[in-house]
Order: C-alpha cells, then structure tokens, then sequence
C-alpha cells in the first residue's frame, strides 16, 4: 500500500493542519505498519501557478512534445507519479480567506489531466481515480463544520466536487477548528485529535 501526504502550510511544526494531519499519517500506519508513505512540502517544493505553456504540455501527445513543453509537462508529471500509484492521501489543508491555500489549488490545477485523471465519455465526464481513500485535516480560525458559518467554507465543499470529479469520492474530513474564538481555542486541537483517535479505519 501507498500513501501520499501533502502538507500546505507555512507554519512547519506549529501549524495545527500539519499536526492533526500527521495524527491521521500515525493512525494509518497502526493498521498498516508496512504502508509506504511519500510527503510533498507544497510550501517549500511548490507547482508553479498554471499557465499557458502548462496547459498546451497536457494537450500535446507524448512524441510532439517540444523540450519547452517536456519541461512545462514535468511538474505535472511529478505529481502525478506520486498520485496515481497512491492509495490513500492526506491532505493538510489550512483555511485561507475562506479557502484552500494556492499552493494546494496550483498542485489540483496540474493533476486535474484529461485522459490521465478524467475522461470524456459518451456518458459524461468520468473520473478515474476510483480506488483512493483521502484524508482532509482542515484547519480554521472560526468554526465552519457547523453554524452560522457552515456555507461560508469553500475548503471541504470544493475539495470534495474537485476531488469527486476525478473519481475520488471516498474523502473523510477531520476539523481542527475555532482557534480565533478564545472559548474555544484551548480545546480545538484536543478535540480533534481525539476524533482521529476515535476514527475506525
Ligand atoms: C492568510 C490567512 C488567511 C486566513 N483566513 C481564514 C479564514 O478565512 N477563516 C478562518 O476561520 N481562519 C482563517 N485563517 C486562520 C487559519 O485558518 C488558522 O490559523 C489555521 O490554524 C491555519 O492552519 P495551520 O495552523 O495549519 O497553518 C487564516 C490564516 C491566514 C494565515
């Protein structure tokens, strides 16, 4: 078995996405010690922001690539070696200004690839990641998994439709959330370690 983690945000060893996801890495492993495991650091081994000569790359056959295409092609490629063979994916994702962070948007804009990732078919559009469990360890100043500020949180409804849309439907959520809000805060990280700790795989 394979995992893949992506971490995403700026804050290293103190950010609270990066601990509540490695919390969901070490359950993973207490039921498949032999996993192995793969991390990308989107902070510090960043894909580049999408751009034309990228998406030209992703639509020209593999023999009429040009050495300024192969180079374009290579961060998606990059990505998606360590994608496709994976099972299991954990995603660190801190809420930034009501999202995900860019450098997780620019990571999706290059393994979202027509005919590697989804297909057009007679029925539609098909995604074609069927196989893979993903985990989200969302991170939040307020509280967004319930309340006032449930329809607000753009991170876990738009990871879920992207996500979906390339055939990954199996996403469980883990919140580390409310520590802007002083009655909450002491007890934000607790409580959601204790939901992964809680979790059966
Ligand atoms: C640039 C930036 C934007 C943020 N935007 C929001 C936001 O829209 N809503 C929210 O609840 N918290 C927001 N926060 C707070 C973070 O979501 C919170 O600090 C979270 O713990 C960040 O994840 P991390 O600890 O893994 O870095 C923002 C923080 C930063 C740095």
């Amino acid at each position: 078995m394979k995992l893949l983690r992506l971490i995403t945000s700026f804050k290293g060893n103190e950010s609270l996405s990066f601990q509540l996801g490695n919390a969901i890495v070490e359950k993973i492993k207490t039921q498949h010690p032999e996993i192995d495991s793969t991390t990308r650091n989107l902070t510090k081994n960043e894909m580049p922001h999408l751009n034309e000569l990228h998406f030209n790359s992703f639509m020209t056959p593999t023999q009429d690539l040009t050495a300024e295409l192969k180079d374009a092609v290579s961060y998606s490629d990059e990505a998606l070696k360590e994608l496709l063979p994976a099972d299991i994916v954990v995603i660190d994702v801190p809420m930034y200004n009501l999202s995900i962070p860019s450098s997780l948007k620019a990571w999706i804009d290059h393994i979202v690839r027509a005919g590697i990732t989804f297909r057009y078919s007679e029925e539609g559009i098909e995604g074609l990641l069927k196989d893979k469990k993903v985990f989200l360890a969302i991170a939040s100043g307020g509280i967004f998994s319930e309340g006032p500020l449930k329809e607000f949180d753009l991170t876990e409804k738009y990871l879920r439709n992207v996500l979906g849309f390339i055939g990954i439907t199996d996403i469980t959520v883990f919140r580390v959330e409310g520590t802007a809000m002083p009655q909450f805060k002491d007890e934000a990280l607790p409580k959601a370690l204790e939901s992964v700790a809680a979790y059966s795989l």
